[in-house]
């Protein structure tokens, strides 16, 4: 199960990426903001990556302005590997080889073409584990 939400400045995107999703049939939970209003990316951030750590969803989609600040505070919460991509490239490698399980984007820095090719490769890519495991777990014990 995918969760997926945004700020105001994300809420266009993440409408178009809902689109996406409902195009393809993969099923999700939408979350805040539910309207283009103003709201804080840091409250959004922590209660949908709080879904994902109590089992409700696996993965997540992030959308604020630049997707800095959500990932920032996405990353506060232990257990989430949130990703900042750009191309695919990065959305590919961060699920090889970080094990990411949220997805943030700019939805004032791409469109929403590039945004659901973004979440299409962050989807489908499966971790790599090996060497990558280890690294993963110290990434964990950072947490601790
Ligand atoms: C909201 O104006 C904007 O600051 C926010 O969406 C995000 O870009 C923060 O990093």
């Amino acid at each position: 199960m995918i969760i997926i939400a945004s700020d105001h400045a994300g809420y266009e995107l993440k409408k178009e990426v809902i689109k996406h999703l409902e195009e393809k049939n993969i099923e999700f939970i939408e979350a805040g903001c539910m309207n283009g209003e103003s709201c804080d990316y840091p409250i959004v951030a922590k209660e949908t990556c709080e879904k994902i750590t109590d089992g409700t969803a696996d993965k997540g989609i992030l959308i604020c302005g630049t997707g800095i600040g959500i990932s920032i505070a996405a990353n506060k919460v232990k257990g989430i590997r949130a990703a900042l991509c750009t191309d695919t490239y990065m959305a590919r490698y961060t699920r090889l080889h970080n094990d990411a399980n949220v997805l943030c984007m700019g939805g004032r820095v791409i469109g929403p073409g590039a945004a659901c090719e973004l979440v299409d490769t962050f989807l489908e890519t499966e971790f790599e584990g090996g060497r990558h495991q280890r690294r993963v777990d110290q990434i964990s014990d950072i947490e601790k």
